[in-house]
């Protein structure tokens, strides 16, 4: 069986972050989402993985690079514009051949990883198996409408009055009839090729497609609030360990990892939490659900429930940061200029001054 993981898109819901960068490769508890996509597969036992690029084609290599750090083989497959999901199975035949296959959102981060719905494709008939699971809000997803013994009926991409709250997660897993069927079907009304639409074309030929229903979380990394999500989900399942130096003076709870060559100076850190390689807490406080990525600073400042990216540093604010997604190379610090309310999305090499007490 090989791996399909798609990398391509523009990202537009991440802006400005993904202005400058692969939205794949933004990090939840410190670990780039495409890489636990990565680590997922090979743990599912499959080692020979196609990654999907577009834009950021250049970024994405630099950062995987041929795989050997997960022990897979990684080939980089071209698509010149982000034309649907379909179509990027489409162009990836001769890397796929006639093998059974994995397709894997790059942005998707799930819970208890693919093994299992692997294994069950892989000792079945099927000739796709789809992954389903709950939402609160199925209008925004594609939906599955399933019969009484769970055989599904329709696919339909973002239904005003979704005929069931199951919502179709970004794990798909086909054999070579989906060739067929992508080259079958025709453009949407958006100009893309819909991997539903596929789907729902292999339904009505008789093909055997299988639901399985996805018990724990799943979340699709589109925009601030969804990182912000995964990141407290993977950061409660983390576990936790100090490689980096904690001084006396400092209060790091039991679900905090400090990464190597990170210090905490004279700070309360609260978990669940990371701090990054080379980050220094100085006289500050992190709060649960925080990831500070690596060669930041924190001083004199208060953080949590956010996601600050690498080279960042927060400085002198005294107010609480909280809910906030923060780039790369931003510079967070206090400056007299007004107004006074705090909730950022800050892009990469973003600069921003704020507000001090008129006391201060
Ligand atoms: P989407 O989230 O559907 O699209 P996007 O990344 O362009 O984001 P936005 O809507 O914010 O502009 O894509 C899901 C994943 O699939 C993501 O990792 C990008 C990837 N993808 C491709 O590789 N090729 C494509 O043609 C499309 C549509 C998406």
């Amino acid at each position: 069986m090989k791996g399909l993981i798609l990398s391509g898109g523009k990202g537009t819901r991440l802006y400005p972050l993904t202005y400058t960068s692969a939205k794949q490769l933004i990090p939840v508890a410190n670990k780039p989402v495409l890489f636990r996509v990565i680590e997922a597969i090979r743990d599912a036992g499959i080692s020979d993985i196609g990654i999907v690029v577009g834009d950021t084609a250049e970024e994405i290599k630099r950062a995987v690079g041929p795989g050997k750090q997960w022990d897979v083989n990684i080939t980089y497959i071209p698509q010149d514009a982000p034309l649907g999901l379909a179509h990027a199975v489409k162009i990836s035949r001769d890397f796929l051949g006639d093998d059974h296959f994995v397709m894997f959102l790059g942005d998707n981060v799930i819970q208890g990883g693919i093994s299992s719905l692997i294994a069950q494709f892989a000792s079945s008939s099927y000739n796709s198996q789809i992954v389903l699971t709950q939402v609160e809000q199925p209008q925004q997803y594609g939906v599955a409408q399933l019969d009484d013994q769970g055989q599904i009926i329709k696919l339909i991409e973002k239904p005003k009055e979704p005929p069931s709250n199951l919502a179709l997660v970004g794990i798909y897993m086909f054999d070579a009839h989906i060739f067929e069927a992508v080259n079958a079907i025709k453009p949407s009304w958006r100009g893309e090729l819909e991997i539903t639409d596929a789907i729902q074309w292999l339904v009505d030929r008789g093909h055997n497609v299988h639901a399985y229903i996805h018990r724990g979380w799943w979340i699709d990394t589109g925009k601030p609030t969804d990182m912000l999500e995964a990141n407290s989900r993977v950061l409660e399942e983390l576990k936790p360990t100090i490689e980096g130096y904690v001084d006396r003076d400092s209060e790091v709870d039991s679900r905090v990892t400090v990464e190597a060559g990170a210090e905490i100076i004279n700070s309360v850190v609260r978990g669940p939490a990371i701090i990054g390689k080379d980050t220094r807490i100085v006289n500050a406080y992190v709060g649960p659900f925080t990831s500070i990525y690596h060669h930041c600073l924190v001083e004199n400042a208060e953080i949590s429930r956010s996601i600050v990216l690498e080279h960042s540093q927060i400085r002198n604010i005294n107010r609480r940061i909280e809910d906030s997604l923060i780039g790369r190379h931003v510079v967070v610090h206090r400056s007299p200029i007004r107004p006074r309310a705090y909730k950022f999305t800050l892009g990469d090499h973003s600069q921003l001054g704020l507000l001090g007490d008129e006391s201060s």
